[in-house]
């Protein structure tokens, strides 16, 4: 699809630069838009007094704290302008310099067409946050999902339920949290590349606002957004339990659904995280080592007075050849199954095509066990389209 198309053809771009190859490589990219070329800032502040302009991106060459505070004159003339600074290398010194500006996005070189589509989202974006100024501050649902057995499917649970989510609400309303702070693999379920992680969050915990933490997220194509997991094991130090509380607390009041991705443990972040959290989807794999687990892990949440009523149990991998009984398995978990993923191989292969299996097959009996999972969490107020014919569900076919 064309982009003028999408946005809107009657936008008009300025573009600061003095580099004509940035120029015609970015200007690609703006079919159908009026792009305006500013070779240096006055010029450009000169454009913003004759013109009407919807954006302006800074090129490389603005790339360093004085080029940020340079650029930033731009903001003298128009404060509302969305201005995106593009750089060779992402540093948080320059990243945070150009928030504190006023900067509406960083964007790493060289500019695409899926960042060029990201940036022009931007101008409907700014409309919209005016708006949204004026509505009621709504406090997101945080919705975790657990498992004290790995490869119990928790990374396949969070990635779908998300992206379902984002397609039953506003994309851009939805964040997954990858929490798994040693080995989060949300980032190649989803195939998307981050810039930034939450280790940027957590080594930036004093300066941690709503407009560094946007910058710190990664958006997929889809318009959900994802805060990512460290891109290293060694990393995962770095991450206090505190930066991944304060992450939530600020996530919640930026979306209306923080979907958290755990390890498989029950350590100090993971009950934080828990203790914050309004729903909790224990998915349970059908065999024994995981019953035990699970049933291991919920004498420690009663034991520390975990209100059970947020705990939704979810059955993984549910086949018949697996002669697991369900009656014995709620009694031993002492509680219901609210709901159960059929095991089907288009799973492992929606991981592998990096797409989840609810937008990659979502006609399959797989994706529609994951909508089952995703009611359960969406609030009535909202009314997604409900597949036809599972009023009453059953487990086993
Ligand atoms: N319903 C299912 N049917 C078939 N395969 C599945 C199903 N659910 C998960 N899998 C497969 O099981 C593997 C583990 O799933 P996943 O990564 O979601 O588990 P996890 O609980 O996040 O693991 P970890 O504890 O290591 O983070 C994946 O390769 C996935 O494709
Ligand atoms: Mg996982």
């Amino acid at each position: 699809m064309a982009l003028g198309a999408e946005h809107g053809s009657d936008k008009a771009i300025l573009l600061v630069s003095s580099d004509d190859k940035f120029v015609d490589g970015t200007r690609r990219f703006l079919n159908g838009h009026k792009v305006f070329v500013a070779r240096n800032v006055s010029d450009a502040q000169r454009r913003l007094v004759e013109e009407t302009v919807h954006l302006a991106v800074l090129d490389t060459s603005f790339g360093t704290e004085t080029g940020v505070a340079d650029g930033g004159q731009l903001l003298k003339v128009d404060p509302e302008l969305p201005v995106v600074l593009v750089v060779d290398n992402p540093e948080m010194s320059v990243l945070r310099a150009a928030l504190r500006v006023g900067y509406k996005d960083v964007v790493d070189a060289p500019v695409d067409r899926p960042k060029m589509e990201a940036m022009l989202g931007l101008i409907d974006e700014e409309a919209q946050r005016v708006v949204l100024k004026e509505a009621k501050t709504q406090i997101g649902r945080v919705v975790t999902i657990m498992s004290p057995k790995g490869g119990a499917g928790k990374t396949v649970t969070a990635a779908n339920v998300g992206l379902q989510l984002a397609m039953w609400s506003e994309p851009e309303r939805v964040v997954i949290m990858d929490a798994d702070l040693q080995f989060g693999d949300i980032s190649i379920v989803l195939q998307i590349d981050p810039v930034y992680t939450i280790v940027d969050a957590a080594r930036d915990l004093d300066d941690l606002d709503e407009d560094l933490m946007r910058s710190l997220l990664t958006t997929h194509p889809s318009g959900l957004k994802v805060l990512a997991a460290p891109l290293e094991p060694s990393l995962a130090d770095e991450v206090s339990t505190q930066s991944v509380v304060r992450s939530i607390a600020m996530l919640k009041r930026m979306f209306d659904y923080v979907v958290i991705d755990t390890a498989p443990f029950l350590d100090e972040p993971v009950l934080s995280i828990l203790e914050r959290s309004d729903d909790v989807l224990l998915v349970v794999d059908m065999d024994l080592p995981s019953v035990k687990n699970a049933k291991l892990a919920l004498d420690t949440l009663k034991l520390i007075k975990f209100p059970f009523e947020k705990i939704k149990l979810v059955l993984n991998r549910v086949n018949s050849k697996a002669r697991l009984d369900i009656g014995e398995l709620e009694r031993s978990l002492d509680l219901e199954v609210q709901a159960a993923v059929s095991s089907d191989k288009l799973v492992p292969r929606a991981v592998n095509e990096g797409e989840p299996v609810v937008s990659l097959y979502p006609r399959s009996r797989v994706a529609r066990d994951l909508r089952a999972v995703t009611r359960l969490i969406v609030d009535e107020n909202v009314t997604p389209n409900t597949d036809s014919g599972e009023g009453s569900r059953k487990w086993f076919r």
